[in-house]
């Protein structure tokens, strides 16, 4: 498998080329508008994994406060995750997943990510240690609601803490 330096990215820090590659490539690959009709929010940090003058794959991370049950919990929200078509299949994904976990705990102190997928999705990020919660997370758009509820919710244990049961408000757009 090809071993490649991961690199971590601040939203609006650095080249703005950056930026609107990082764009062209997440209008190519899901549309603009987003061809699932949800409007999503937008990363905090993106994750890179270049090679040679290319990203080849990549995660978002939105960092949020949002409610479940009756407390206030700090979560990195894990989105646009994607490796370019031409480079599936080498690991790259998974190189990026693990490294945005250990930036989450490390980096961020924050002790949970959180991320909606599709279903089928869900054997391939349980790989990395995400668990499948029975939940339908709310959003700031009641007419996204429709959208998400077709969404799987997963979440990741950074730390000792285990996720706290109880309905899932994201207090802001989904990430
Ligand atoms: C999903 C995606 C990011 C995987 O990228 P990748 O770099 O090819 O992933 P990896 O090579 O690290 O794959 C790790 C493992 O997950 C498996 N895997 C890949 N896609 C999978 C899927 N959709 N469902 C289940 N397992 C999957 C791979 O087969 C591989 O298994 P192996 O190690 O036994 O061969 C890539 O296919 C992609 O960009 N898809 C389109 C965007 C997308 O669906 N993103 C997820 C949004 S929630």
């Amino acid at each position: 498998m090809t071993r490649l330096e991961i690199c971590f990215l601040k939203r609006d820090e650095g080249d703005s080329s950056v930026q609107s590659t990082l764009d062209a490539w997440k209008e190519r690959m899901w549309g603009e508008p987003r061809s699932d009709g949800i409007q999503w929010s937008t990363p905090d940090w993106h994750t890179l994994l270049p090679s040679r003058s290319e990203y080849v794959s990549r995660a978002g991370i939105v960092i949020r406060s949002i409610d479940v049950g009756h407390r206030s919990l700090a979560v990195a929200g894990i989105c646009e995750v994607a490796t370019k078509s031409e480079h599936r299949g080498s690991g790259l994904a998974s190189q990026v997943l693990r490294h945005a976990a250990g930036f989450i705990r490390d980096e961020l102190a924050l002790p949970f990510g959180l991320l909606l997928c599709e279903e089928e999705m869900i054997p391939f990020f349980e790989r990395f240690g995400w668990q499948w919660i029975d939940e339908s997370p709310v959003c700031a758009l009641p007419d996204v609601e429709g959208e998400l509820s077709q969404l799987r919710c997963m979440v990741l244990e950074c730390t000792d803490a285990a996720w706290p049961a109880g309905p899932i408000h994201l207090r802001g757009l989904p990430c």
